[in-house]
C-alpha cells in the first residue's frame, strides 16, 4: 500500500466499516472479501492491511486506476456495472461489504444483484451494507422513477442526473434477509451535516446493517 499522502481518492475507510471490521473481530482472521462498489479502494485497504485477500468490483475505470495505484497487484478488481449483472468472481467470499453503493440501484437491480451474489457466500459469510435512507436530504428532489427512486436534480452533491433509492431500515433488513439469508442482524443509522461544492447539505441520513450469512 502506498503512503497516505500518496493516495488517490479517499484517504480512510469509511467510519463504519472500520466499526464493523473490529466489533465483528475480522482482525482476528482472515479470508476472502468482496466490495461492490470499491471505488478507489479505501475500504479495501484495512482488509488488505490485515492480510485479507481482497476483490472489488466497481464500474468506474479511472477509479479503478486509482485503486490499482493506492493497493497494488495483491487485490483483484473487476470492472463491471452492477445494475445489469454481477461478474464472474471467485468465491467463495467470508466477508461482503456493500458501502454506498445500494441507493445507485433501482429495487429490480438491487434485488438481482444480490440474490446473484448468495451463491458466492461461504457460510456464516460476514455482510455489511450502508444506504441511504427515506428522511435524507436528497429523498424527492428529482424526478420520481419509481416508488422512493428519483432521478437527482442535486448538483451540490455531485449526483444532478444520477438515479438514487432510499430505503428505510425495516425494507432494506428484508431485501437483505430474501436475498442473501441475513440473519442475527445489527442496525445502526447515522445522520450528519456535510458541506459539498462549498455548499452545506445538512441531514444525510443512513443505515448500516451488518449480521452473517445462514
Ligand atoms: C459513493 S461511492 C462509494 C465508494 C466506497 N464504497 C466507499 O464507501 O467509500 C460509490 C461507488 O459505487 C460505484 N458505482 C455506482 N454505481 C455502480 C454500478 N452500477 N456498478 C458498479 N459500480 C457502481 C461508483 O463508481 C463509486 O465508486
Amino acid at each position: 500500500m502506498r503512503p497516505l499522502r500518496e493516495i488517490r481518492g479517499l484517504k480512510y475507510p469509511d467510519e463504519f466499516i472500520v466499526r464493523h471490521f473490529f466489533k465483528r473481530g475480522l482482525s482476528q482472521r482472515t479470508g476472502r472479501v468482496l466490495e461492490l462498489g470499491s471505488g478507489t479502494g479505501n475500504n479495501l485497504s484495512l482488509y488488505g492491511i490485515w492480510d485479507w485477500d481482497c476483490t472489488g468490483v466497481d464500474y468506474d475505470e479511472d477509479a479503478l486506476a486509482d485503486a490499482r495505484f493506492n493497493l497494488g497487484d495483491a487485490p483483484t478488481f473487476v470492472q463491471a456495472d452492477l445494475s445489469q449483472s454481477l461478474p464472474a468472481l471467485e468465491g467463495p467470499f467470508h466477508a461482503v461489504i456493500v458501502p454506498n453503493l445500494l441507493c445507485y440501484l433501482t429495487a429490480a437491480q438491487a434485488r438481482a444483484c444480490l440474490g446473484a451474489l448468495k451463491a458466492h457466500l461461504a457460510p456464516g459469510c460476514e455482510i455489511f451494507v450502508r444506504t441511504r435512507l427515506v428522511d435524507d436530504y436528497r429523498y424527492g428532489r428529482g424526478e420520481e422513477e419509481e416508488p422512493d427512486g428519483f432521478r437527482l436534480d442535486t448538483p451540490e452533491t455531485g449526483e444532478a442526473g444520477l438515479f438514487n433509492l432510499f430505503y428505510t431500515e425495516a425494507a432494506l433488513v428484508g431485501l437483505l434477509r430474501s436475498t442473501l439469508g441475513l440473519t442475527d442482524e445489527t442496525v445502526l443509522t447515522c445522520r450528519f451535516d456535510n458541506v459539498q461544492a462549498g455548499q452545506l447539505v445538512p441531514n444525510n441520513s443512513d443505515v448500516i446493517v451488518w449480521g452473517a450469512a445462514a
